[in-house]
């Protein structure tokens, strides 16, 4: 799952994985719960994930790796967040084969909206990286850290694009036709 900060990934993803049964790997709520938990990565991150910035690559591969080999990554998995770079994504082909993806589904929507739905869920949820100037460095680094990863899906035949906005319904009901197709 591809997108903006705010695009819906974390939203569409969770919905889809209960849909399909396959596990929601959201590098985002892993690295949060580090965070939680006080390990030593969610410290490393803690900093970082507050600045809006990317938490280093090889810490974040080797998570997701270790996340794919438990039991329930059998049968397939949802990535939401990850990768989220080039890097990163040669570091998953490398780990899995270039063969396992299926799909890459990227939620398109203009910046402005996703800036009010992040401010909002800032007021509502306190989430500590929604806070408008790290929601708009976030923005920044997606467009030159992770934008590049369309490119890099669209030349391997992966890429489906999918309208992110409209209601939480309306964009399931696309990315569903989308996987359907
Ligand atoms: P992460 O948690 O992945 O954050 P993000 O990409 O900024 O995305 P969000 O969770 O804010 O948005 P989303 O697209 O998932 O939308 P959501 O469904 O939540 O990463 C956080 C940080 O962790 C990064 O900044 C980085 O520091 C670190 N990190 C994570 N992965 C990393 C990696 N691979 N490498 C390095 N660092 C990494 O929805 C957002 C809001 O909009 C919600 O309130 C939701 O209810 C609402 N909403 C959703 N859909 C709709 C709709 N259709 N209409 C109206 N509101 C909607």
């Amino acid at each position: 799952m591809l997108g903006a900060p705010g695009a819906g990934k974390g939203t569409q993803a969770s919905r889809l994985s209960r849909a399909i049964g396959i596990p929601h790997v959201s590098t985002g709520d892993m690295l949060r719960e580090a965070v939680e938990a006080g390990t030593e990565l969610g410290q490393k991150a803690q900093v970082i994930m507050e600045a809006g910035e990317l938490v280093p690559g090889d810490l974040v591969t080797a998570m997701v790796i270790h996340r794919l080999g438990e039991p329930d990554a059998e049968c397939g998995y949802l990535l939401d967040g990850y990768p989220r770079n080039v890097a990163q994504a040669d570091a998953l082909e490398a780990a899995v084969g270039a063969d396992a993806l299926e799909s890459v589904l990227l939620l398109e929507a203009p910046t402005e909206p996703l800036v009010e739905r992040l401010v909002k869920r800032g007021a509502e949820v306190g989430r500590s990286d929604d806070i408008e100037t790290t929601i708009r460095n976030r923005l920044e680094v997606y467009e030159e850290e992770t934008a590049p990863l369309i490119d890099y899906y669209t030349s391997r035949d992966l890429l489906l694009r999918v309208d992110g906005m409209g209601t939480v319904d309306e964009v399931f009901f696309r990315v569903v036709l989308a996987l359907a197709e």
